[in-house]
Protein backbone atom coordinates (compact mmCIF):
# COMPACT_ATOMS: atom_id res chain seq x y z
CA UNK A 1 0.00 0.00 0.00
CA UNK A 2 1.39 3.43 -0.89
CA UNK A 3 0.26 6.99 0.98
CA UNK A 4 -1.41 9.93 -1.29
CA UNK A 5 -1.50 12.87 1.28
CA UNK A 6 -3.53 15.62 -0.19
CA UNK A 7 -2.24 19.17 0.88
CA UNK A 8 -3.20 21.67 -2.23
CA UNK A 9 -6.59 23.92 -1.91
CA UNK A 10 -7.37 27.80 -1.59
CA UNK A 11 -7.24 27.50 2.40
CA UNK A 12 -10.15 30.23 1.94
CA UNK A 13 -11.50 30.06 5.50
CA UNK A 14 -7.93 30.93 6.98
CA UNK A 15 -7.56 34.25 4.67
CA UNK A 16 -5.68 36.58 4.98
CA UNK A 17 -3.08 34.38 6.40
CA UNK A 18 -3.28 31.44 3.54
CA UNK A 19 -3.16 34.36 0.61
CA UNK A 20 0.89 33.73 1.00
CA UNK A 21 1.35 30.62 2.95
CA UNK A 22 0.02 27.11 2.30
CA UNK A 23 -2.51 26.10 4.98
CA UNK A 24 -0.89 22.54 5.54
CA UNK A 25 2.39 24.55 6.67
CA UNK A 26 1.21 26.54 9.63
CA UNK A 27 2.10 25.28 12.96
CA UNK A 28 0.21 23.30 14.96
CA UNK A 29 1.97 24.20 18.26
CA UNK A 30 5.66 23.46 17.76
CA UNK A 31 5.24 21.36 13.91
CA UNK A 32 3.86 22.39 10.23
CA UNK A 33 0.47 20.53 10.32
CA UNK A 34 1.71 18.32 7.66
CA UNK A 35 3.11 16.22 9.75
CA UNK A 36 0.68 14.95 11.45
CA UNK A 37 -1.10 13.00 8.47
CA UNK A 38 2.18 12.10 7.41
CA UNK A 39 3.16 11.15 10.81
CA UNK A 40 -0.17 8.91 10.64
CA UNK A 41 0.43 7.14 7.72
CA UNK A 42 4.27 6.71 8.82
CA UNK A 43 2.94 4.94 11.67
CA UNK A 44 0.59 2.58 9.75
CA UNK A 45 3.67 1.56 8.03
CA UNK A 46 3.46 3.49 4.75
CA UNK A 47 6.51 4.36 3.26
CA UNK A 48 6.08 5.29 -0.39
CA UNK A 49 4.31 8.59 -0.17
CA UNK A 50 3.03 11.17 -3.01
CA UNK A 51 2.58 14.38 -1.71
CA UNK A 52 0.55 16.90 -4.05
CA UNK A 53 0.33 20.62 -3.78
CA UNK A 54 -0.69 23.45 -5.29
CA UNK A 55 1.93 24.56 -8.71
CA UNK A 56 3.02 27.54 -5.73
CA UNK A 57 3.40 25.78 -2.89
CA UNK A 58 5.76 22.85 -3.75
CA UNK A 59 9.20 24.50 -3.24
CA UNK A 60 8.25 25.23 0.19
CA UNK A 61 7.01 21.42 0.83
CA UNK A 62 10.15 19.83 -0.48
CA UNK A 63 12.28 22.57 1.74
CA UNK A 64 10.74 20.86 4.23
CA UNK A 65 10.37 17.06 3.74
CA UNK A 66 12.78 16.94 0.65
CA UNK A 67 12.52 13.53 -0.84
CA UNK A 68 11.62 12.41 2.56
CA UNK A 69 15.09 9.98 3.10
CA UNK A 70 15.88 11.82 6.47
CA UNK A 71 12.63 9.80 7.60
CA UNK A 72 13.05 6.85 5.74
CA UNK A 73 10.84 7.22 3.74
CA UNK A 74 10.09 8.35 -0.29
CA UNK A 75 8.22 11.53 -1.27
CA UNK A 76 7.27 11.96 -4.38
CA UNK A 77 5.53 14.99 -5.16
CA UNK A 78 2.52 16.21 -7.72
CA UNK A 79 0.87 19.34 -8.39
CA UNK A 80 -2.90 19.87 -8.58
CA UNK A 81 -3.47 23.02 -11.09
CA UNK A 82 -7.03 23.56 -9.39
CA UNK A 83 -8.91 22.82 -6.11
CA UNK A 84 -11.30 20.10 -8.58
CA UNK A 85 -12.15 18.08 -5.59
CA UNK A 86 -10.60 15.90 -2.98
CA UNK A 87 -10.67 12.75 -5.24
CA UNK A 88 -9.04 14.05 -8.04
CA UNK A 89 -6.11 13.36 -5.72
CA UNK A 90 -6.94 9.31 -6.96
CA UNK A 91 -6.48 10.46 -10.70
CA UNK A 92 -3.33 13.14 -10.34
CA UNK A 93 -1.74 9.69 -8.06
CA UNK A 94 -2.60 6.94 -10.82
CA UNK A 95 1.01 6.45 -12.13
CA UNK A 96 2.38 7.10 -8.92
CA UNK A 97 0.12 4.20 -7.26
CA UNK A 98 0.73 2.41 -10.15
CA UNK A 99 -1.99 -0.02 -9.71
CA UNK A 100 -1.21 -0.21 -5.92
CA UNK A 101 -3.68 0.21 -2.89
CA UNK A 102 -3.50 3.35 -1.30
CA UNK A 103 -4.24 5.42 1.70
CA UNK A 104 -5.42 8.77 0.95
CA UNK A 105 -5.02 11.47 4.37
CA UNK A 106 -6.29 14.78 3.76
CA UNK A 107 -3.21 17.55 5.16
CA UNK A 108 -5.41 19.70 7.48
CA UNK A 109 -6.61 16.37 9.28
CA UNK A 110 -5.05 15.48 12.76
CA UNK A 111 -5.66 11.99 14.76
CA UNK A 112 -4.23 10.73 17.82
CA UNK A 113 -5.38 7.77 19.49
CA UNK A 114 -3.64 4.81 20.97
CA UNK A 115 -2.40 2.09 19.20
CA UNK A 116 -4.15 3.94 16.33
CA UNK A 117 -1.13 2.94 13.71
CA UNK A 118 -0.85 -0.24 14.34
CA UNK A 119 -4.89 -0.92 13.97
CA UNK A 120 -4.46 1.28 10.40
CA UNK A 121 -1.83 -1.39 9.49
CA UNK A 122 -3.72 -4.16 9.54
CA UNK A 123 -6.12 -2.25 6.60
CA UNK A 124 -3.64 -2.08 4.32
CA UNK A 125 -4.58 -5.25 2.35
CA UNK A 126 -7.78 -3.86 1.49
CA UNK A 127 -10.36 -5.26 -0.80
CA UNK A 128 -12.47 -2.81 -2.09
CA UNK A 129 -12.46 0.56 0.44
CA UNK A 130 -12.59 1.60 4.25
CA UNK A 131 -13.63 4.70 5.47
CA UNK A 132 -14.55 5.66 9.35
CA UNK A 133 -16.90 7.32 10.88
CA UNK A 134 -16.47 9.75 14.34
CA UNK A 135 -19.40 10.85 16.39
CA UNK A 136 -19.58 15.32 16.27
CA UNK A 137 -21.47 17.43 17.77
CA UNK A 138 -21.84 19.25 14.25
CA UNK A 139 -21.51 16.94 11.22
CA UNK A 140 -23.10 19.15 8.69
CA UNK A 141 -19.47 20.65 7.72
CA UNK A 142 -18.50 16.99 7.10
CA UNK A 143 -19.46 13.74 4.85
CA UNK A 144 -22.14 12.08 6.95
CA UNK A 145 -22.94 8.42 7.20
CA UNK A 146 -26.36 7.20 7.85
CA UNK A 147 -26.30 3.57 9.38
CA UNK A 148 -29.96 1.72 9.86
CA UNK A 149 -29.84 -0.47 13.23
CA UNK A 150 -28.01 -3.62 12.11
CA UNK A 151 -25.22 -1.44 11.69
CA UNK A 152 -25.63 -1.34 7.40
CA UNK A 153 -24.36 1.80 5.57
CA UNK A 154 -27.65 3.49 3.89
CA UNK A 155 -26.05 6.14 2.20
CA UNK A 156 -23.31 8.75 2.47
CA UNK A 157 -24.19 13.05 2.22
CA UNK A 158 -21.69 15.67 1.47
CA UNK A 159 -22.11 18.10 4.00
CA UNK A 160 -26.01 17.51 4.49
CA UNK A 161 -28.07 20.55 6.03
CA UNK A 162 -30.12 18.46 8.10
CA UNK A 163 -27.55 15.45 8.75
CA UNK A 164 -28.98 11.72 8.79
CA UNK A 165 -26.79 10.76 11.61
CA UNK A 166 -24.02 12.16 13.70
CA UNK A 167 -21.04 10.26 12.25
CA UNK A 168 -18.67 12.50 10.41
CA UNK A 169 -16.49 10.85 8.18
CA UNK A 170 -12.93 11.79 9.02
CA UNK A 171 -10.28 12.76 6.11
CA UNK A 172 -8.51 9.34 6.04
CA UNK A 173 -9.52 6.87 3.46
CA UNK A 174 -8.35 3.13 2.32
CA UNK A 175 -9.14 2.19 -1.17
CA UNK A 176 -8.08 -1.01 -3.25
CA UNK A 177 -6.46 -0.28 -6.78
CA UNK A 178 -9.87 0.76 -8.25
CA UNK A 179 -9.99 4.12 -6.94
CA UNK A 180 -8.31 5.62 -9.75
CA UNK A 181 -10.34 4.00 -12.31
CA UNK A 182 -13.73 5.26 -10.37
CA UNK A 183 -12.64 8.64 -10.06
CA UNK A 184 -11.97 9.17 -13.30
CA UNK A 185 -15.69 8.06 -13.69
CA UNK A 186 -17.40 10.80 -11.35
CA UNK A 187 -18.22 14.05 -12.53
CA UNK A 188 -18.01 17.10 -10.66
CA UNK A 189 -20.78 18.26 -8.09
CA UNK A 190 -22.85 21.03 -8.36
CA UNK A 191 -19.73 23.44 -6.37
CA UNK A 192 -17.47 21.73 -9.04
CA UNK A 193 -15.57 19.41 -7.49
CA UNK A 194 -15.12 16.01 -7.82
CA UNK A 195 -16.40 14.43 -4.52
CA UNK A 196 -14.64 12.14 -2.71
CA UNK A 197 -18.50 11.52 -1.44
CA UNK A 198 -19.11 10.80 -5.31
CA UNK A 199 -16.24 8.08 -4.65
CA UNK A 200 -17.08 6.42 -1.61
CA UNK A 201 -21.19 5.91 -2.19
CA UNK A 202 -19.49 4.44 -6.13
CA UNK A 203 -17.97 1.79 -3.66
CA UNK A 204 -21.13 1.90 -2.27
CA UNK A 205 -23.10 1.15 -4.74
CA UNK A 206 -20.31 -1.91 -5.96
CA UNK A 207 -21.41 -3.62 -2.23
CA UNK A 208 -17.34 -2.65 -1.76
CA UNK A 209 -17.34 -0.01 1.57
CA UNK A 210 -16.72 -0.99 4.64
CA UNK A 211 -17.60 1.78 7.13
CA UNK A 212 -15.96 1.63 10.68
CA UNK A 213 -16.83 3.88 13.28
CA UNK A 214 -13.57 5.22 15.27
CA UNK A 215 -13.26 4.93 18.82
CA UNK A 216 -14.01 7.71 20.95
CA UNK A 217 -10.27 7.04 22.16
CA UNK A 218 -9.19 8.24 19.08
CA UNK A 219 -8.98 12.34 18.64
CA UNK A 220 -9.84 13.45 15.34
CA UNK A 221 -9.24 17.15 14.29
CA UNK A 222 -9.82 18.71 11.32
CA UNK A 223 -7.69 21.91 11.61
CA UNK A 224 -9.02 23.98 8.42
CA UNK A 225 -10.69 27.16 10.28
CA UNK A 226 -8.89 29.88 12.77
CA UNK A 227 -10.86 28.35 15.58
CA UNK A 228 -9.79 24.24 14.87
CA UNK A 229 -6.17 25.31 14.27
CA UNK A 230 -6.20 27.37 17.86
CA UNK A 231 -7.68 24.12 19.33
CA UNK A 232 -5.13 21.90 17.98
CA UNK A 233 -2.10 23.54 18.37
CA UNK A 234 -3.53 23.55 22.28
CA UNK A 235 -4.73 20.04 22.39
CA UNK A 236 -0.60 19.04 20.80
CA UNK A 237 0.49 21.44 23.45
CA UNK A 238 -1.19 19.66 26.47
CA UNK A 239 -0.89 16.65 25.52
CA UNK A 240 2.95 16.82 25.12
CA UNK A 241 3.59 18.68 28.21
CA UNK A 242 1.12 16.38 30.40
CA UNK A 243 3.01 13.25 28.90
CA UNK A 244 6.50 14.01 27.46
CA UNK A 245 5.89 12.65 24.55
CA UNK A 246 6.11 14.28 21.54
CA UNK A 247 3.25 13.71 18.50
CA UNK A 248 3.46 14.09 14.89
CA UNK A 249 7.34 13.87 15.25
CA UNK A 250 7.89 12.60 11.75
CA UNK A 251 11.77 12.08 12.44
CA UNK A 252 11.61 10.34 15.76
CA UNK A 253 8.68 7.96 14.32
CA UNK A 254 11.41 7.75 10.98
CA UNK A 255 13.94 6.50 13.83
CA UNK A 256 11.33 4.18 15.97
CA UNK A 257 10.18 2.40 12.87
CA UNK A 258 13.67 1.29 12.24
CA UNK A 259 14.09 2.70 9.01
CA UNK A 260 17.14 5.99 10.31
CA UNK A 261 19.18 5.98 12.97
CA UNK A 262 18.14 8.74 15.01
CA UNK A 263 21.45 10.59 14.58
CA UNK A 264 20.56 9.71 10.23
CA UNK A 265 17.16 11.71 10.84
CA UNK A 266 18.64 15.06 13.07
CA UNK A 267 21.67 15.58 10.06
CA UNK A 268 19.38 14.84 7.28
CA UNK A 269 17.15 17.53 8.21
CA UNK A 270 19.01 19.91 9.41
CA UNK A 271 20.61 19.81 6.41
CA UNK A 272 17.65 19.58 4.21
CA UNK A 273 16.72 22.64 5.87
CA UNK A 274 19.70 24.98 5.37
CA UNK A 275 19.25 24.16 1.61
CA UNK A 276 22.36 21.70 0.96
CA UNK A 277 19.87 18.04 0.48
O1 LIG B 1 -12.16 16.69 7.01
C1 LIG B 1 -12.99 15.67 6.55
C2 LIG B 1 -13.91 16.18 5.46
O2 LIG B 1 -13.06 16.61 4.37
C3 LIG B 1 -14.89 15.10 4.97
O3 LIG B 1 -15.82 14.77 5.99
C4 LIG B 1 -15.66 15.57 3.74
O4 LIG B 1 -16.45 14.55 3.26
C5 LIG B 1 -14.67 16.02 2.67
O5 LIG B 1 -15.33 16.55 1.54
C6 LIG B 1 -13.72 17.08 3.22
O6 LIG B 1 -14.49 18.24 3.51
P1 LIG B 1 -13.80 19.69 3.67
O7 LIG B 1 -14.82 20.74 3.46
O8 LIG B 1 -13.07 19.73 4.96
O9 LIG B 1 -12.77 19.70 2.49
P2 LIG B 1 -11.84 20.89 2.09
O10 LIG B 1 -12.37 21.54 0.87
O11 LIG B 1 -11.54 21.75 3.28
O12 LIG B 1 -10.51 20.13 1.71
C7 LIG B 1 -9.84 19.27 2.61
C8 LIG B 1 -8.34 19.36 2.39
O13 LIG B 1 -7.97 19.00 1.05
C9 LIG B 1 -7.77 20.74 2.60
O14 LIG B 1 -6.54 20.56 3.31
C10 LIG B 1 -7.50 21.30 1.24
C11 LIG B 1 -7.28 20.08 0.41
N1 LIG B 1 -7.80 20.18 -0.95
C12 LIG B 1 -9.12 20.45 -1.13
C13 LIG B 1 -9.64 20.47 -2.41
C14 LIG B 1 -11.12 20.74 -2.63
C15 LIG B 1 -6.97 19.96 -2.01
O15 LIG B 1 -5.76 19.73 -1.82
N2 LIG B 1 -7.48 20.00 -3.27
C16 LIG B 1 -8.79 20.24 -3.52
O16 LIG B 1 -9.18 20.22 -4.70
Amino acid sequence: MKGIILAGGSGTRLHPITRAVSKQLLPIYDKPMIYYPLSTLMLAGLREILLITTPHDQDAFRRLLGDGSQLGIQITYVVQDQPNGLAEALILGEEFLAGDRCALILGDNLFYGPGLGTHLETNTFIDGALIFAYQVSDPSHYGVVEFDDTGQVLSIEEKPPKPKSSYAVPGIYFYDSKASELARALTPSSRGELEITALNNAYLERGQLRVEVLSRATTWLDTGTHESLYEAGGLIRTLQHRTGLRIGDVEQIGSDQGWVTPSDATEKTESSASGSA
